[in-house]
């Protein structure tokens, strides 16, 4: 019978036999899954884990310090930070394709974890052991998804599935490959995480990276921020937050349309709203969120954000649209 402890005890001895003395990095985004799959493999090899946070530049508001506070409070983990906005910028300067922006977050990340290998073997010395293992949080929609499943078509490269290079230096360890998120949310429970992280709705990977339709650049991501930080702001004072799944907002960054503001005309961007109702992404339905709700947040980003004159929502279920816009 599948209980989380049965999972739990299951995992971490096949975790503690394939590792050995050797050593471990997991890459932690801030979201769910990789913060589970962290102390998952925590629980079976302890210190032989460092833990990898990649500030990309891709990330929300508040989202780094977030992590560097609470999930360390919370597991006492090794963690390194490492601040690789440029190298992600430059990597996507002038990419506009969804899935080459995928195909080369994912890459980007192997590089960096590349590079905390090499500094992470250093910094242990002599009792140095090689670093062979990479701990991903993938789930079972994701693998499905990425076309890894049984017999379903690609529909987007997960940047820890589809996105990974071909010349792979790391081992993959993937403790949650069979589980849906809410199996998740139950075995990070167990595992005594607190609640602010069980209960985190998703956040992909790739970040806001593939919130902004068109080029990703530095000052499109700070506008996209912003935005979503009152969408967040709002959906929370409305005590929102158990009743969605997750509620991207999205950047036309290619699409313009006039405006009036102030005591003139504008010609803006749209912002996106997209609230979805889910058991485990694999299907959806847009939210039914209170119209007030809506006009403040529309409101607020037309007000606050510069270059934003419209709000949209997006009325679509899943499929036939997916949850991410990209
Ligand atoms: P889609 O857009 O495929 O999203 O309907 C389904 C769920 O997966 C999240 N998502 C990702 N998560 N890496 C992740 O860790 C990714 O590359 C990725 N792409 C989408 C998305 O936010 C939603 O919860």
């Amino acid at each position: 019978t599948w209980t989380t402890g049965n999972v739990i005890e299951e995992q971490v001895a096949a975790i503690r036999e394939l590792v050995g003395d050797k050593r471990a990095i997991c890459g932690l985004s801030g979201g769910v899954d990789s913060a589970v799959a962290a102390a998952l493999v925590q629980k079976a090899i302890g210190s032989q884990l460092t833990c990898v946070y990649v500030d990309h530049g891709l990330m929300r508001k508040d989202e780094t310090q977030q992590v560097e506070k609470d999930f360390v409070a919370a597991t006492g983990v090794q963690l390194k930070v490492v601040d690789a906005e440029e190298r992600f910028l430059g990597a996507l300067a002038g990419v506009t394709d969804p899935e080459e922006k995928r195909k080369i977050i994912g890459r980007e990340f192997i590089r960096v974890f590349e590079q905390a290998q090499a500094e992470i073997i250093a910094e242990a010395g002599a009792e140095g052991r090689p670093v062979e293992f990479l701990v991903q949080g993938t789930l079972y929609p994701d693998v499905v998804e990425s076309g890894g499943g049984t017999g379903t078509a690609n529909i987007k490269s997960h940047h820890n599935v589809g996105g990974l290079p071909e010349d792979l230096e790391f081992k993959l360890i993937e403790p949650l490959r069979k589980l849906f998120k809410d199996e998740v949310r139950m075995v990070g429970q167990e595992l005594g995480l607190p609640e602010e992280i069980v209960q985190r709705q998703p956040f992909p990977g790739p970040g806001l990276g593939i919130r902004i339709v068109g080029e990703v650049t530095r000052e499109r991501l700070d506008l996209l921020r912003e935005a979503d930080a009152i969408a967040r702001e709002e959906l929370t004072a409305a005590g929102l937050d158990r009743e969605i799944w997750q509620c991207p907002v999205v950047l036309l960054a290619d699409v313009r349309s006039v405006g009036v503001q102030g005591d003139g005309r504008t010609y803006g961007h749209p912002i996106v709203l997209r609230p979805v109702s889910s058991e485990d992404a694999m299907t959806a339905d847009w939210t039914r969120l209170p119209y007030e709700v809506l006009a403040r947040i529309s409101t607020r980003i037309t007000n606050e954000v510069k270059d934003v004159n419209r709000v949209v929502l997006d009325v679509t279920s899943k499929p036939p649209g997916t949850i991410e816009w990209e």
